[in-house]
């Protein structure tokens, strides 16, 4: 992003409309369209004067003048022509270059708008709207204003020619002139029927092709449950069909171009007729030059463009205007939890370093079932999932959280580096209020190993480095060693410098916990959260990584979800959580033997992998 200045952004008043929000991403880049206006509105006029001089070497080297005089003046008028012919070639290569050079920047310019906007969103707008719906917005929705600014301007410069063009018949001759545009409204009729008709089925079309793609794409990331279930027949019938559809809208979308599109290309081929057979007349009779008929022969073609993209035009600022909409809606959401006024950077000093607590935390996730984006603040409670939520940790005190699946366990975790915000109670660390510190911050003294391991298409290198990317090769041997992750990348055949699959679905399931957990290791964070960390992994293993771990946990404030007995061994306390709450608070020994629940859940749950 460096280098490109600073990103433009929309207008943030949303009463406004879209084409007005969209200005100040126009408008800065005013001095290209400026050149663009400038060289498009001379290379124009150079190429609507070429018929002009046309019909002046027709009429008077080959008509007013005789012998040496003729010849001159007829080479006079081809180096002309010539001469003309280059300048506007120069000049429509640099304003065509230049405006959809332009376009495609604006393009990139909101693209960057709204990737910037989608890291600063929090979690809860994750929750509510489809990858898919935030990919395409992201996509074809900045690709179709692309298209408008291209073309739109494009239009307007090839009406302005037209006018100029009209402007030259008029002078020559008023009613052959209006014969001569006598065929442009049906040009702009059958265009609009034409578009009347595809664009519907282009929209169709669009709607088909993605739901092809989404067959495509659930049968290759799927493809281990298709297999396993021998269900490969059924997914393709399924996709036969969705081809079907799409064929089949695209076939209708075919036929009505090679309808409408000939008769449209014949339109100025009968105006030339008629230009013939008027001006062919009024050329006998000696009222108009033999010039003048090749002057509107030139210009009954030329004029054809500007009718047939002015429809197109239309029907693109509509696709345009949708298009923005979609996209304002993500630039419109505020992020929901972002810095205070104020906020402080975690104190290296802070009296109660590395202390948790959570003070009579309420806690619902905001409603998933309104998919599109709500506007904020319409979000509707569901029933709380943390409800009077009491612990406090003392700094280096490793404490085990043990719970039913679905209690609450990993929503206590994502609540300590504020990835949601509480409904009400406080939650602090070193003694802090967490939304009195930046979040940068705070996510720096907080770093948990989550309970789905995410791996990026990278080297494991770069997967181990992704919280510190300056990290040098030892650091990150050393954070696999005390993750267990360093024999197996012994044996891959390029080592660190192995690039994983898509979400690293290269390795197993315990693999990709490994690394998941070396990378957090790395970050060497004062607060840790073990989230179900080491649940795919074999018992040996898990007991070779939780003697790294005891090292490393020592002298920090550790939090470990578990349902292993072994992983909750390494805790000094254990908490059990049901409804909501702390129910139960002890060592193991304890409540073993005062908390039948707690002995319940030990023998119920174990081992049943993640969530
Ligand atoms: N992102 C989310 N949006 C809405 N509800 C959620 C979300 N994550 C978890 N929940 C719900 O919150 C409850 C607690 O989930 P969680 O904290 O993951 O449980 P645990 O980790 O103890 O198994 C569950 O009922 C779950 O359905
Ligand atoms: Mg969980």
């Amino acid at each position: 992003m460096s280098g490109r200045g600073p990103t433009p952004r929309i207008d943030p008043d949303t009463t406004k409309g879209w084409f007005r929000r969209l200005l100040p991403v126009i408008l800065a880049r005013r001095s290209t369209f400026a050149v663009v206006l400038v060289t498009g509105l001379a290379g124009l006029a150079l190429q609507v004067s070429v018929p002009m001089v046309l019909k002046r070497a027709v009429d008077r080297s080959l008509g007013e003048l005789d012998g040496a005089a003729a010849f001159a003046d007829l080479e006079r008028h081809v180096i002309l022509l010539v001469v003309m012919a280059v300048a506007s070639f120069g000049l429509r290569f640099t304003y065509r270059y230049l405006l959809f050079g332009t376009a495609c920047r604006i393009e990139t310019d909101l693209r960057d708008a709204v990737y910037q906007h989608l890291t600063r969103l929090s979690f809860s707008f994750y929750d509510r709207v489809a990858a898919g719906e935030v990919i395409s917005r992201a996509n074809s929705d900045i690709r179709s204003i692309q298209l408008l600014l291209a073309f739109g301007p494009l239009a307007g410069l090839s009406a302005v020619s037209f006018l100029m063009a009209f402007g030259f018949m008029l002078s020559i001759h008023v009613p052959l002139a209006l014969v001569t545009v006598s065929t442009m409204p049906f040009v702009f009729v059958l265009g609009q029927q034409l578009r009347d008709r595809v664009f519907p089925l282009s929209w169709v079309t669009q709607g088909r092709m993605a739901e092809v793609a989404m067959v495509v794409d659930e049968n290759v990331n799927g493809t281990r449950v298709v297999k396993s279930f021998a269900a490969e027949f059924d997914q393709i019938a399924l996709l036969a069909r969705a081809a079907d559809r799409l064929r089949w809208s695209a076939t209708a979308l075919i036929e009505a171009r090679a309808r409408f599109n000939p008769i449209i290309e014949a339109l100025p081929r009968l105006g030339m007729a008629l230009v013939l057979l008027y001006g062919g007349h009024l050329a006998i009779d000696g009222q108009v030059g033999v010039g003048s008929l090749l002057a509107f022969s030139g210009y009954v073609t030329m004029i054809a463009m500007p009718f047939r993209m002015f429809g197109f035009v239309l029907i693109q600022a509509q696709r345009a205007a949708a298009s923005s909409m979609r996209i304002y809606e993500i630039l419109d959401e505020e992020p929901a939890i972002v810095d205070r006024p104020g906020a402080r950077e975690p104190a290296p000093d802070a009296p109660e370093l590395g202390r948790v607590e959570f003070r009579n935390v309420v806690f619902g996730y905001p409603s998933a079932s309104s998919v599109p984006p709500a506007g904020p603040g319409l979000e509707a409670e569901a029933r709380p999932v943390l409800d009077g939520f009491d612990l406090v940790i003392e700094p280096g005190e490793t404490v085990a959280i043990v719970g039913r699946t679905g209690c609450g366990k990993s929503t206590v975790a994502r609540l300590l580096p504020r990835f949601y915000e509480v409904t009400s109670g406080a939650v602090l660390v070193d003694g802090v209020d967490v939304r009195d510190r930046t979040l940068d911050g705070l996510r720096r003294t907080v770093s948990q190993v989550p309970d789905e391991s995410f791996l990026f298409s990278e080297s494991l290198h770069d997967n181990v480095a992704f919280g510190r990317p300056d990290a040098s090769r030892s650091d990150v041997e050393a954070a696999a060693r005390i993750a267990r992750a360093d024999q197996f990348i012994g044996e891959l055949t390029d080592g660190y410098d192995e690039v994983v699959g898509e979400r690293g679905y290269t390795l197993s399931g315990g693999q990709r916990q490994r690394i998941s957990l070396a990378r957090t290791v790395l970050t060497d964070p004062r607060v840790l959260v073990l989230d179900d960390a080491t649940s795919a992994i074999d018992v040996q293993t898990e007991e070779a990584i939780h003697r790294g771990l005891v090292e490393l946990m020592a002298d920090r404030t550790t939090i470990v979800i578990a349902h292993r007995l072994s992983t909750i061994n390494l805790a000094d306390r254990v908490v059990l959580m049901e409804d909501g709450r702390v129910v139960a608070d002890g060592t193991h020994a304890d409540l073993l033997a005062t908390e039948p629940r707690y002995a319940a859940i030990l023998t119920q749950t174990d081992p049943v992998g993640t969530d």
